[in-house]
Formats: structure tokens, sequence, C-alpha cells
């Protein structure tokens, strides 16, 4: 595949995959992006997980035509893009390693050897000519390891971007963009928002035509409409109207209520309302959608004079990732001590930047008038 005249992808796609980085379920599987720059020199962009080496190396050779890569830039250590450098090292003696300080000491983690004599280690701004194409080397810490570096090939006006702009999914996988694009962003760089900001202000000073991430797909078209989108989530902004319910329920009481809740914030005019049961939906895809929308209620069950086990870990979640400038309305339920709300208080304490609804809703046991009278107020709070 072109990207352009010069550079070709030669990434994988990896549809055998149960969960990436161990943790989030890629139902499209994953891309591992590489790309070859061909030039006078020659230029290979990461490699790509320990499980496609060959395939790697064989898609470089099919573009190489006979002839050696000089450079293995590596712009993240993490091993979903990492994993390949010892062999390329061992099937190319010749070629040398361009990265960050930070990367070097990690390589040396990994492979037990930093590559001393075969390595070039670069810094903000530093440049990298191969002929035509001339590379610069944006550092990009905390997007979303501390080596990261970014290039930029001011030639054909390609932004390398590292793990940003990457999504889960193959890179061929004929689905909406952003709904896997957020789910990464989130659940993977979204603690380093700030981080993510500061590389996308430095990116915003280069002419970007086309912008290739290690994951997802090349993306040539409509780049505003991405930058966008990552202004928003780097800055904790609101992306669309509406309320999520993020609700635990043990017997059905909570459910009924949350479900109550949506009826009446629907009729209310709030303009979607999400409801997510925590024990049961994704929780990447509950911690996606409790970022996307302005307002979140937490409906729980009071348990072991804590919250259930699901909504502690929800919190949690939004907690990790810096989780701000939201509205916030609590549901509690218990049948003998109802303790939820406070406790979901105490932990939502240091959150920055949270309004609290006025109304609670305490449930005891099960939904009765007095609770439709509380549910009714905070749905005209939270609508
Ligand atoms: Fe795709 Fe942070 O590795």
């Amino acid at each position: 595949m072109f990207v352009t005249d010069d550079i070709k992808y030669i990434g994988v796609n990896d549809r055998e995959i149960d969960l990436f980085e161990g943790q989030y379920d890629v139902p499209n599987g994953m891309a591992y992006n590489s790309y070859a720059i061909i030039d006078e020199k020659i230029a290979i962009m990461d490699t790509v997980d320990a499980s496609f080496g060959d395939e790697w190396l064989g898609n470089m050779k099919n573009v190489l035509d006979g002839r050696k890569p000089d450079y293995l830039i590596i712009q993240h250590m993490e091993p979903d893009h990492s994993a390949n450098i010892a062999r390329f090292m061992d099937e190319y003696t010749d070629a040398v390693i361009v990265s960050t300080a930070k990367s070097f000491i990690m390589i040396n983690q990994f492979f037990g050897t930093e590559y001393k004599e075969r390595r070039m280690i670069v810094d903000e701004g530093d440049t990298l000519e191969l002929g035509k194409h001339s590379l610069t080397f944006v550092t990009a810490p905390m997007v979303h390891w501390p080596e990261v570096m970014v290039t930029y090939d001011k030639t054909d006006k390609v932004l390398f971007s590292a793990d940003a702009f990457g999504k889960f999914g193959t890179w061929d996988t004929d689905e909406d963009w952003a709904c896997e694009a957020r789910r990464y962003y989130f659940g993977i760089v979204g603690k380093y928002g700030v981080q993510a900001k500061k590389l996308l202000d430095k990116a915003a000073g280069l002419d970007i035509a086309i912008i290739c991430p290690l994951h997802g797909p090349v993306l040539s078209e409509n780049l505003g409409y991405y930058i966008g989108l990552y202004n928003i989530w780097t800055t904790y902004g609101i992306e669309s109207e509406g309320t999520v319910i993020a609700y635990t329920s043990v017997y059905g009481n909570t459910k009924k209520a949350a479900e109550i809740l949506r009826e009446k914030l629907i009729e209310k005019g709030c303009k979607k309302v999400v409801l997510n049961d925590l024990a049961r939906c994704d929780m990447a895809e509950a911690v996606e959608d409790a970022f996307r929308y302005g307002k979140l209620i937490l409906a729980t069950t009071t348990y072991n004079s804590d919250v259930f086990p699901f909504m502690r870990i929800f919190i949690n979640e939004l907690h990790e990732r810096g989780y701000k400038n939201r509205k916030i309305g609590l549901v509690e339920n218990g049948t003998w001590a109802p303790t939820a709300a406070n406790v979901m208080k105490k932990k939502l304490a240091d959150f920055k930047n949270i309004e609290l609804a006025e109304t609670v809703v305490t449930i005891k046991s099960a939904v009765n008038d007095d609770t439709l009278a509380a549910l009714d107020k905070l749905a005209e709070e939270m609508k």
C-alpha cells in the first residue's frame, strides 16, 4: 500500500488478538503500523508486535526492491511497536537505530544492548536527511510513554504520529473512526491529556497533509475533523450533549430506577441518554461515554460498606484518567443502611471541576412513590 510515492505501508493486521494490551476487547482486531520511506537512504518507521516479525520483514522486502534499510526510526518502545528491533538489527547489520535517549535505555532493558555502535540519539527538533525527504523529530513524552517522539516529513507533509490518532481495529476495518478512536484514546492515552495537547499544539505549527499513526488507518482527508476531536478529548471537553447513566444492580431494583431516570430525562428533552450496566457492558466503552458527554449519573448499591465492585472500578477508571469538567448525579440503593452516595461523594472529592447535582436519590430496596419524585427532581437537574 502506498501512502505517498515514496512512503509505503509495511504494517500488519492482527485478527487473532483477544485482548489488546492485556485488557481491551478488540472485536475488529488491531493494526500495528509500520512504514518505509524510500529515498537515497531508506528509513523504516517502527517495528510491529512480536507475533508478526516474519510478515513485517516480508512486507518490507516486498517494497525495498532488493535494497537494504539504512535507518530504523523508533518512535515508541511499547512492545506492540518495538518487539522486532533485535530481529531487524540482526537481519540488517549495517542499519542504525534512530531514537530518543530514553528509548535506548528501554532498548537495553528489552534486548540487553543499547546498540552503542549503531545508534543515533535524537532530540526535539533534530533532523535526518534521507535525500529528497527531510525528517524532523518532535518529542511527545507520555503520549503514551516517556520516550515517545513523533516524526514530520516536510517533503510529503506527513506526520508519523506514534500512538496519537490511533484506534482499535485493523487498518482496513470499515467502521466509524471516532467510536473506536475515542475508546482507544480514553482507555490508553486519556490520563495524559495535558501532554497530548502539548503535542497537538506543536503539530499545529506544521503543514500536515497525511497522518500516519501506529494503529488504525492512515488519515489523509478531512484532517480538521480528527484534529478537532483530539482537541476536545485532550482538553477534557464535552464532545456531545447528553447524559450517561452508569449503574450496577444486584436484583434489578437499581436497574429499574436507572431505566425510569432514562425515560424521565428523555421526556424532559435531554438530547441523548446512554445507559450502561457496568457489570455487563465493556468498561472501556463506559469510560469513553463518560468522557464524551457532559453529564453523568452514577447509580449503585451499598455493598460491604462501599459501592458495588463494578462501580468502584468505574469510578477508579475515571479518576486515573483525570475525569473533570462534568456534572454528576448520584443514586444509591440499600436495604438497611444505604451509604453508597456518601461513599461516592468521598471518592469524587478530589476530582477537578465536578458539580454534584443537589438531588441525591436514595432507594430503600425498591422504587416507590418517594423515589419516583426524587428521580423526577434529579432528571430535572440532569436533563
Ligand atoms: Fe501502541 Fe503505546 O503502544
